[in-house]
């Protein structure tokens, strides 16, 4: 818990005004597998509004995303009145054309954050990494459901950059009251390519391979190796019976004196001997 207190303390002390600080792609500690194919988890704008006042009043943060190749170049979230753009995933192209509002919730009060110390409990986990954390995409039945009411947040593009802004809403004269910058371009996953699947549980270093496939063709030599110790065997049984030895015997015997001699500067091997051994008796 220690490490998430000092986590969270880190996020406050990079807060100030609100005006500068971007939206945060969550923390590896709350979220590991971030961003997906098709989620991007965010911190919360948690004391980031009202870190030097309190404010008095019912206030929502709306959370606006915007692809980082949009045909726009306005990328405003209010119109000139100050009024929040409520334009939708489906209006919008998913953010290719202009900002579209992905999700609303209430303020959270910078005096009243949810203790992180229950986090472990299961059954309060999934609320107080809410009140921490926000997942845009999330929500895949919304754009199948004709009837749908309220805020659309459908799942992103793959392997897509996207920004994100939070604005503070007043609620009590709807206006715009202030809001983050846009953040720095976040990209959601890519597809594995194909060859990159590893269907072997445990992927395998190239040195693991090699050693592998030795062991894999290990069998094959021994076989080899067996097959020619039989037939090595049925050799040695026919050369067993006298007259191949003895005929062998006479042919290193005839092996003539003064050709030995003219061949010593050659480096022989056994090979070589036999075959002079056999032309020497051919001649004889
Ligand atoms: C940007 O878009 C908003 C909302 O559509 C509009 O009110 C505003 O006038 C636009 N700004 C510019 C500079 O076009
Ligand atoms: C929000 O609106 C109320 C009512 O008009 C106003 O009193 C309050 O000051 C506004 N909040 C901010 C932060 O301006």
């Amino acid at each position: 818990m220690s490490v998430l207190r000092f986590l969270l303390a880190l996020g406050c002390l990079r807060l100030g005004s609100a005006v500068d600080l971007q939206p945060q792609l969550a923390s590896v500690t709350f979220a590991t597998n971030n961003p997906t194919l098709t989620t991007v988890a965010l911190e919360k704008p948690l004391c980031v509004f009202d870190s030097s006042a309190t404010l008095v009043g019912t206030y929502e943060v709306y959370l606006y995303v915007l692809a980082e190749l949009a045909s726009s170049k306005n990328d405003s979230v209010q119109d000139h009145t100050g009024n929040p753009l409520s334009a939708t995933f489906q209006q919008t192209e998913g953010g290719r054309t202009s900002p579209y509002k992905a999700a609303s919730f209430d303020l959270q009060p910078c005096s009243d954050l949810p203790s992180l110390d229950a986090i472990g409990d299961v059954f309060r986990a999934s609320e107080i990494l809410n009140s921490y954390l926000i997942k845009v995409g999330s929500n895949r039945a919304c754009l199948l459901d004709p009837n749908f009411q309220g805020l659309c947040n459908p799942p992103l593009s793959a392997a897509t950059g996207y920004r994100f802004k939070y604005a503070l809403v007043n609620m009590s004269t709807g206006l715009v009251e202030d809001q983050t910058l846009w953040s720095d371009p976040i990209r959601t996953n890519r597809l594995a390519p194909y060859s990159a699947i590893d269907t072997w549980p445990g992927r395998r270093s190239g040195g693991m391979i090699v050693i592998t496939s030795i062991l894999g063709s290990l069998p094959f030599f021994l076989l080899l190796g067996f097959a020619g110790a039989i037939i090595l065997s049925f050799v040695d049984m026919g050369s067993s019976d006298g007259e191949t030895t003895h005929d062998s015997q006479i042919m290193q015997e005839a092996v003539p004196k003064s050709l030995e001699t003219s061949y010593t500067s050659v480096n022989r091997g056994p090979a070589l001997d036999r075959a002079e051994v056999y032309s020497s008796k051919l001649q004889n």
